[in-house]
């Protein structure tokens, strides 16, 4: 009995992981909802532009919402899922993924439940909010591929295989081809931070005391590195405060990349990019051209919304818990 319960548990432990890390076969179609709900995106850009004339920091929080979404468990919702008594949710996990916003989501959804009800899941309302914000902040448009359905499951703990600010260019790189990802995708999504803020934790450990015959990372230009330590003092009684992570934080553009030539890139897993053969090139062409860097960003948004999508999963009522 306890063998086969072993055997049981090591072939859901297996799936599990085989969930968490391969691109799944699902079909998805730009058309998909043209028959079923034909005003699902304007509901969604409308939702998007609201919140965003509202509070600025809309746009980066929403593209964050959709990177760390399909990175755990894929393209699934289950960054939306609220904790329960019986289960910490991945919204609440260990590391600060300080995802925040998920009202736009919820006022979208609550518009398209009127409009096509039990039709639109929430997982494309997160793929399809992705791309609005980047094109209302002056980046690509695409075609979003829907048809995703959302998962039942969010578990605190799967947010440490999130890649994280401290990451080397190897350990990014798996991190990334592990979801079907190559490292194109990589230098290009991380161009993702042309919108975005950090708060000082996530990047102080390279102003200070940095390693044996560094105070300050050397891959740092030194006067950034000084105002960012204006910025974070310590001890620190300002818990908000961090840096963006370009100096153009609310326009979609390739600033994120000329920042990285000059030392400029705010955590080491950015900067690291210019300092490994694998990923330079990437970082210079994109720094140059920002037509190309759209066109890439794009493509990639796209393969990044194929991750482990589900084909048995469900369309959530209410995109916080499970039907
Ligand atoms: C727009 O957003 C604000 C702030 O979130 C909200 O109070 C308001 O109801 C929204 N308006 C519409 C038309 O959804
Ligand atoms: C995460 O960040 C929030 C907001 O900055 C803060 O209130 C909370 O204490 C932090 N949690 C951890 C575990 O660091
Ligand atoms: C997360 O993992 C840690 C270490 O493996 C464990 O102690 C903890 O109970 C887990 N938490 C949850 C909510 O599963
Ligand atoms: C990257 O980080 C990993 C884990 O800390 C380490 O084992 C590896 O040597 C590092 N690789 C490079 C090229 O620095």
């Amino acid at each position: 009995m306890a063998a086969f319960a072993a055997k049981i548990s090591s072939a859901a432990t297996f799936l599990l992981l085989l969930a968490l890390i391969s691109p799944s076969k699902a079909a998805l179609h730009a058309h998909y909802y043209d028959q079923t709900c034909p005003q699902a995106e304007k509901i969604i850009l409308d939702s998007v532009k609201n919140a965003s004339l509202y509070d600025p920091k809309v746009p980066a929080r929403i593209l964050r919402m959709f990177f760390h979404d399909c990175f755990i468990r894929g393209c699934d919702a289950s960054i939306l899922l609220d904790s329960t008594p019986e289960n910490q949710a991945e919204k609440d996990g260990p590391p600060n993924i300080s995802v925040r916003s998920f009202y736009v989501i919820d006022d979208a959804k609550s518009k398209l439940e009127m409009a096509c009800p039990h039709t639109v899941s929430c997982a494309d309302i997160i793929a399809i909010a992705a791309r609005d914000v980047v094109t209302m902040s002056g980046g690509p448009s695409w075609n979003v591929m829907k048809g995703r359905k959302d998962g039942r499951v969010s578990k605190a703990n799967d947010t440490i295989n999130l890649p994280g600010p401290t990451f080397n260019v190897t350990q990014l790189i798996q991190s990334f081809s592990s979801r079907g990802l190559g490292v194109k995708d990589l230098v290009a999504l991380s161009g993702g931070h042309t919108l975005g803020f950090s708060h000082c934790s996530s990047f102080e450990t390279r102003l200070r005391n940095f390693g044996p015959g560094h105070d300050i990372d050397p891959t740092m230009n030194v006067e950034f590195a000084w105002q960012l330590r204006n910025k974070c003092p310590k001890p620190n009684k300002d818990r908000s405060a961090g840096q963006f992570l370009d100096s153009t934080s609310s326009t979609f553009d390739n600033d994120y990349y000329k920042q990285i030539m000059a030392g400029k890139g705010v955590f080491g897993s950015d900067q690291a990019l210019l300092g490994d053969d694998r990923t330079r090139g990437m970082v210079e062409s994109f720094s140059k051209d920002q037509s190309l860097f759209f066109r890439e960003f794009a493509a990639s948004m796209v393969k990044l919304g194929n991750v482990g999508v589900l084909e048995d999963g469900e369309v959530r009522l209410n995109c916080r818990v499970v039907n």
